[in-house]
């Protein structure tokens, strides 16, 4: 049964890309196709930021070491998700226009930090693999701590950009402190 868990998880994972592709091959993403993708794949980063947090608590809960293996699959599916969404922005929303892309950054807050967010993120896909843990030793941990400040950043990004609407970005922040306290909680007591 165990051996199916992390394969499930993968194809999981996989469907809200599938579900994307299919709506834009399909022409289902509404009036505003573009703004829809990087809504869409903006969320899915979000989403994918808060399961990898809570994989260290839902071990400790329950004390199978199975949230465990899918942690690192999971981190590859916010690196992927971010990826996605940073693409929309640049090429889809820019069509690769660096002066207004490099503009937005310095001028706006939230597409700074979550480019920045972004750029994080690419130390902890590289250094992902079996491999990279065995090189990296102690130092892998402490780089993969990297995630907290990720997630802190991704909150921000969403508040920031979220003008009118704020009950979701919100949620969200609210998920990411909780996930963040109770490894704080774990910490002191272990
Ligand atoms: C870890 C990294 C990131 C996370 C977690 C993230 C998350 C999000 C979320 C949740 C949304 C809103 C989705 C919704 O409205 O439902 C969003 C929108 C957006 N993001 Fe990101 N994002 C990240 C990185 C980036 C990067 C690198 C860029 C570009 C440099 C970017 C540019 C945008 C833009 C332009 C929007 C749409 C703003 C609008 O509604 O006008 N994001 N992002």
């Amino acid at each position: 049964m165990i051996k199916y868990f992390k394969p499930s998880v993968f194809i999981l994972s996989i469907i809200p890309f599938v579900l994307i592709v299919y709506k834009i091959f399909y022409n289902k993403l509404g009036p505003e196709p573009v703004k829809e993708i990087t809504h869409f794949t903006g969320e899915w980063t979000l989403i994918f930021i808060c399961l990898t947090l809570a994989m260290t608590p839902l071990k400790r809960f329950t004390n199978l070491i199975i949230w465990i293996k899918i942690r690192r699959m999971l981190g590859l599916f916010v690196f992927f998700y971010a990826t996605l969404h940073l693409f929309t922005y640049v090429g889809i929303d820019y069509r690769f226009e660096w002066q207004p892309i490099f503009d937005d950054v310095v001028k706006k807050k939230y597409v700074f930090i979550g480019f920045a967010a972004w750029l994080l993120l690419i130390p902890l896909a590289t250094t992902s693999s079996q491999k990279m843990i065995k090189i990296l030793k102690q130092n892998w941990k402490k780089l993969h701590k990297l995630i907290y400040v990720i997630a802190v950043f991704g909150s921000l990004h969403y508040i920031w950009l979220s003008k009118t609407i704020f009950f979701k970005p919100l949620i969200y922040s609210l998920i990411i402190i909780l996930l963040l306290l109770l490894r704080l909680r774990f910490k002191k007591t272990t």
